[in-house]
C-alpha cells in the first residue's frame, strides 16, 4: 500500500470513532470512503442505517449488509463522512472528482456534523489546483462553459461521464480560489448549473488528515 492509500485508510478508521449506536450515517463517495464503509460494516448492527451520496456507495453499502435509507424518510442525519479532493486551513473543500458532488452537497447540508477524511496530499493553502467540478444540465454545457471562462477558468468537459442525476461535468482548470464562498455562490447563479464542487459555504466541521492530523 502506498503512502496516499495508507493516509486514506488511517483517516477513515479514525472517523469510525464519530459513529454512535442507533445513528443514521451519511456516507460519501470515493476511495477514502471505501475504507470507511469497510469499517462501518463491522458494526453494522449498531446502525439505524445509512444515507448514500452515490449509486456506487449504495451498492457497496448493500454488499456489506448495511441498510440504505431514502434521505427524505431517514429522519435526522447526525453524521456525514466523506472524502475530498482538496482542503484548505479553514476546512473548505473541493469535491466531485468522482462526479458525486450534488448528492454529497445535499447530505452535507442536512447533516449535523460533517467529518471529512483525507490523506495529507489533499491539504492545500489555496483551493483550485485540483480542477473544480461543476455539474451541468446537458443542454446548458456550452453556455455554462462560456460563463466559467468569464470567471477566469478553463472548463473542460468530462466526456463520457454521466452523473447519477443524468447530467454532465465540467472540470474548471486554472482557478486560484481566494474567496471560495463568493465563487461558490457566483457559479451557482449561472443558469444550467446544478451544483459546483466548492464546499465553502457549508465546510466540513472536522477534517481528519491521515493518521494524526486534525483541522
Ligand atoms: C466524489 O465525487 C468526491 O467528492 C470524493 O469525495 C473525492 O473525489 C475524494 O475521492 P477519493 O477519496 O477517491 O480521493
Amino acid at each position: 500500500m502506498n503512502d496516499a492509500e495508507a493516509g486514506k485508510r488511517a483517516a477513515a478508521e479514525r472517523a469510525l470513532a464519530y459513529v454512535e449506536d442507533g445513528m443514521v450515517v451519511g456516507v460519501g463517495t470515493g476511495s477514502t470512503v471505501r475504507w470507511f464503509i469497510e469499517g462501518l460494516a463491522a458494526g453494522r448492527h449498531r446502525l439505524a442505517g445509512a444515507v448514500s451520496s452515490s449509486e456506487a456507495s449504495t451498492a457497496l453499502l448493500r454488499r456489506h449488509g448495511i441498510e440504505v435509507l431514502d434521505l427524505n424518510a431517514a429522519g435526522p442525519v447526525p453524521l456525514y463522512v466523506d472524502g475530498a479532493d482538496e482542503c484548505d486551513g479553514r476546512r473548505r473543500l473541493v469535491k466531485g472528482g468522482g462526479g458525486a458532488l450534488t448528492r454529497e452537497k445535499i447530505i452535507a447540508a442536512v447533516a449535523g456534523r460533517f467529518v471529512c477524511i483525507v490523506d495529507p496530499g489533499k491539504r492545500v493553502e489555496v483551493l483550485g489546483r485540483f480542477p473544480l467540478p461543476v455539474e451541468v444540465i446537458p443542454m446548458a454545457r456550452s453556455h455554462v462553459a462560456r460563463e466559467l471562462v468569464r470567471l477566469g477558468g478553463q472548463p473542460v468537459w468530462r466526456q463520457g461521464t454521466v452523473t447519477d442525476n443524468g447530467n454532465w461535468i465540467l472540470d474548471v482548470h486554472g482557478l486560484a480560489i481566494r474567496e471560495p464562498e463568493a465563487l461558490e455562490s457566483e457559479i451557482n447563479q449561472i443558469v444550467g448549473v446544478v451544483s459546483n464542487g466548492l464546499f465553502a459555504r457549508r465546510p466540513a466541521d472536522v477534517v481528519l488528515i491521515g493518521s494524526d492530523g486534525t483541522l
